[in-house]
């Protein structure tokens, strides 16, 4: 996601601190140190602007979620977004992470997470470009070394390059596909979603939305 430079964006992700997990050392132990009640953790992986987080952690109050964005501008806007929906958050559930996904692994401890989500991951349509994609391989290796057994990759896109390259990624490495669809919307599955600000933008355009949840199998 490009975003104009922000001005004062580290006074203004500082002013948003208690949501910030700014040591990712301290996860090796686990969410312990983070949440203050044990429950499952979801983590989103590319939150940018935050709808979907802060939308997932007021309607599931029950869980825990961690978002992660590389972008520090952009998860500014996600940052300060949570903060001002503070109150409709039953309870303290949600946190970010300023990082990029490929530093997880060494830092988060194995097995810790029951669901991560991709949501409208950056396309990466040349093929030169194929290892950048959320879905790449080495990116599995390391959802598969985060999730615990029954842990689920949930990925939904407006692009169908990257949905059939998803899904000929997670065959390739063994992964089973529970459910998909190439039309969340019309779907049951979508009575309860929770729609990303790009899914808004492209299904207000009328584009339809491609979804698959999977599981790692042993
Ligand atoms: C196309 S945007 C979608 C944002 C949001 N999920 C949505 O649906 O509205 C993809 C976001 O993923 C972030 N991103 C891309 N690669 C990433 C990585 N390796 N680790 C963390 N974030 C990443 C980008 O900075 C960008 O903000």
């Amino acid at each position: 996601m490009r975003m104009r430079k922000k001005k004062h964006g580290a006074e203004r992700i500082a002013a948003c601190s208690e949501l910030l997990i700014e040591n990712i050392e301290v996860l090796k132990e686990g969410f312990g140190e983070v949440f203050s009640t044990d429950r499952p953790v979801h983590m989103e992986i590319g939150c940018g602007k935050g709808n979907f987080a802060c939308g997932m952690a007021e309607k599931y109050p029950d869980v825990n979620f961690v978002a992660v964005e590389k972008v520090a501008d952009v998860c500014c806007v996600a940052l300060e977004k949570a903060r001002a929906r503070s109150e409709e958050r039953p309870d303290d559930n949600l946190r970010f992470i300023i990082g990029d996904a490929k530093n997880l692994a060494e830092n988060v401890k194995p097995h810790s997470l029951d669901c991560i989500y991709l949501n409208f991951s950056d396309p990466w349509p040349k093929a030169g470009h194929a290892k950048r994609r959320l879905t790449y391989r080495s990116f599995l290796e390391i959802y598969k070394n985060l999730l615990n057994e029954d842990g689920i990759l949930k990925l939904k896109t407006d692009n169908v390059g990257l949905f059939d390259f998803s899904l000929e990624e997670f065959e390739a490495f063994g992964m089973k596909i529970i459910w998909h669809t190439r039309d969340l919307h019309s779907e049951p599955q979508n009575a309860d979603n929770v729609m990303t600000e790009y899914e808004k933008n492209f299904s207000d355009k009328g584009q339809s939305i491609c979804s698959a949840w999977v599981k790692f199998e042993d």
